[in-house]
């Protein structure tokens, strides 16, 4: 039976979590239908939280996370994804409760599956990744209301997977993009990315005026919750769309009525893991033509299996610049 190195989080006692690459076994990977041999996966929030043992991500130990994969089918039950294609999987309970991406083989159904559009790399394929589809999925729903050409667009977390790639993609799409981040250091990164403004973060905290202050942003993203989320709100232009899709500082928010009735403003969420195939299709193929990045090495750091525990703790800790791709 053939082997396979995967990275593995096992609890070595209650609450008690530590991690290891490991030998296995293709019978060790539930049987579905497709076998794909994983070029390369992604480092995304999720996953940290799945290596470190967060049971509100991933229920069973021992387990391999990794909620994005792109790499060639070796088996498969669907005439779809013939043998030798090259697909992208994400999201779903890929890495969450069915063994993730961080292994050189994952085996999942097809309806998790797209086939990699050929414009795109399988390299940059992951340097989007989740962080990267999330980021799509947040600028479809604002250019679904308006057009991007000329807004004045907020991204928080900007140094981090879903905001560098939403900086690079609102600013190629020609939005005024104002980066918040809390990394001194790392204002030029997003200069080079396409940020036109960066703001420290604690400084645009304490810039807004609640319960309702100055509109200044037609659009945003917003990847931290908590008072981020809330100064956001307070300083959204009228017809303002804000999208969030994360909690990097604190699942809950305060709000008011006023910028929902005073400015017709919109809080619109996102998920990328349950959105609908077909709509991640579309989201990929923008990533190949109209969307096509060409600054994505700038955002890249590529890892192999033992290199991960240090970039987990990175991004845990809410450090990482970019995105962190990891080479099978
Ligand atoms: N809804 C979905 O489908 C979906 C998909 C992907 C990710 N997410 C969520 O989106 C969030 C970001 O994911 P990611 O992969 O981009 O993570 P990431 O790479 O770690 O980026 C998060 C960034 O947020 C900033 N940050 C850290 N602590 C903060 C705080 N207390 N307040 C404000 N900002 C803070 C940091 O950037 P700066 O230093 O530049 O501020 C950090 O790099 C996570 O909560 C993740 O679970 C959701």
């Amino acid at each position: 039976m053939k082997q396979f190195r995967a990275f593995v989080t096992t609890e070595t006692k209650k609450n008690a979590f530590n991690y290891s690459i490991q030998d296995k076994n293709l019978a060790d990977l539930p049987k579905s239908d497709l076998l794909i041999k994983v070029q390369y996966s992604s480092l995304n929030y999720k996953d940290a939280l799945s290596a470190t043992g967060n049971k509100g991500v991933t229920k069973k130990y021992p387990h391999t996370p990794g909620i994005d994969a792109v790499g060639i089918v070796e088996e498969s039950k669907n005439k779809n994804f013939p043998i030798n294609s090259s697909v992208i999987v994400s999201g779903y309970d890929l890495g969450m409760n069915t063994p993730g991406g961080f292994s050189e083989y994952i085996s999942v159904p097809s309806s998790w599956a797209v086939i990699k559009p050929d414009l795109l790399t399988s390299q940059d394929s992951m340097t989007i990744g989740t962080a990267g589809l999330t980021a799509g999925l947040c600028i479809k729903a604002i250019e679904d209301k308006k057009s991007i050409k000329g807004i004045n667009a907020i991204v928080s977390g900007a140094t981090g997977g879903v905001g560098s790639i939403s900086v690079a993609l609102l600013s190629k799409l020609g939005a005024n993009v104002t980066a918040v981040t809390g990394k001194k250091n790392s204002h030029q990164f997003l200069k080079n990315l396409g940020a036109q403004q960066v703001i420290d973060r604690n400084q645009f905290l304490k810039s807004v005026r609640r319960p309702i202050g100055k509109g200044l942003w037609d659009a945003a993203i917003d990847v931290a919750g908590g008072e981020t989320l809330s100064s956001i709100l307070c300083s959204l232009k009228y017809g303002g769309i804000a999208t969030c899709c994360g909690l990097v500082d604190n699942p809950n928010f305060e709000t008011s009525i006023f910028p929902f009735i005073l400015r017709a403003n919109q809080l619109v969420g996102i998920d990328s893991a349950e959105a609908e195939l077909s709509n991640k299709k579309k989201i990929w193929e923008l990533f190949s033509n109209d969307w096509k990045l060409d600054n994505l090495d700038q955002l890249t750091h590529i890892v192999n299996l033992e290199e991960l525990s240090s970039e987990i703790d990175k991004i845990l800790s809410g450090n990482q610049n970019g995105r962190v791709i990891i080479k099978l």
